[in-house]
């Protein structure tokens, strides 16, 4: 029970994700992974994708850990069924099966969905939403320079222009916006002065829940509830992963050390 639960993503988008799990489950041991030598996800083929994270998940078991947490829409979207596959002893969850259900129970009608071009380009999110209801409206955009606004710390200096023209034109036709990457949360802020009053579903906040429920259901919960331990990986550069998450993630003692793969 007191095994690590492995968590990744391109960069530090899936530190959201992080935050939200620490909130949920505080005693659990875990180990993030930002793979920023790799970074973005979002404009690579499948194949490199599942490379990548083939990588990521060895080592994972090879720390010996209980659950792997996609934190990463774009991997959930493309890669998740071959991980799973591949690597069938452990549990492998990805973030979209819970955001579109996070999404669903708010009873929306018209909804636009931002994430990279590889999530975007594979539909899930659409095909998953008019699975359980096709009377709701799926806008689909892709809004590729997010990703490296917020990994390079730009976003700090304000990104407005950049949102106004992705957000804009979509204000008064939708009630609802999905932030279909893991990276958005960060500028939730910004998105929210250029569409106002929405609903906003992030796929960070959904998947905690959703690994709280399995870990209970399997009995797998960390009771020991001592210090635990956050180790935290960049397989790129050290300072640049701080510099960029410092704003919105709590270090606290935490540090951040390199990995090689
Ligand atoms: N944060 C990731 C996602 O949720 C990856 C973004 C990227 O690296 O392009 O899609």
């Amino acid at each position: 029970m007191n095994r690590p639960i492995g968590i990744f993503d391109s960069g530090v988008g899936g530190l959201t994700v992080l935050t939200s799990l620490r909130k949920q489950l505080p005693q659990e041991n875990i180990i993030y992974i930002g793979d920023n030598l790799h970074c973005p996800y979002g404009n690579k083929t499948k194949e490199q994708l599942l490379s990548y994270t083939k990588r990521i998940c060895r080592y994972f078991i090879s720390q010996n850990v209980k659950m792997i947490v996609l934190a990463c829409n774009t991997t959930s979207a493309n890669v998740l069924n071959e991980l799973q596959t591949l690597f069938p002893d452990v549990p492998i969850v990805g973030v979209i099966h819970s955001t579109v259900h996070d999404f669903l129970v708010r009873e929306k009608k018209d909804v636009l969905v931002i994430a990279t071009h590889a999530t975007i380009q594979s539909h899930k999110y659409r095909e998953m939403i008019e699975k359980y209801n096709q009377q709701i409206n799926v806008f689909e955009l892709e809004t590729p320079q997010l990703v490296p606004l917020i990994e390079s710390g730009e976003y700090k200096n304000g990104i407005s222009s950049v949102l106004n023209e992705y957000l804009l034109k979509y204000k008064d036709k939708i009630d609802s916006l999905i932030l279909g990457c893991t990276h958005y949360p960060i500028v939730l802020d910004q998105i929210v002065e250029v569409l106002g009053d929405k609903a906003y579903i992030s796929s960070s906040d959904a998947i905690s829940q959703e690994v709280y429920s399995y870990l209970k259901v399997h009995d797998k919960l960390n009771n020991d509830f001592k210090q635990s331990s956050i180790r935290i990986y960049t397989t790129g550069d050290i300072d640049e992963f701080v510099y960029s998450s410092s704003d919105f993630f709590d270090y606290n003692h935490l540090k951040v050390e390199h990995l090689v793969l």
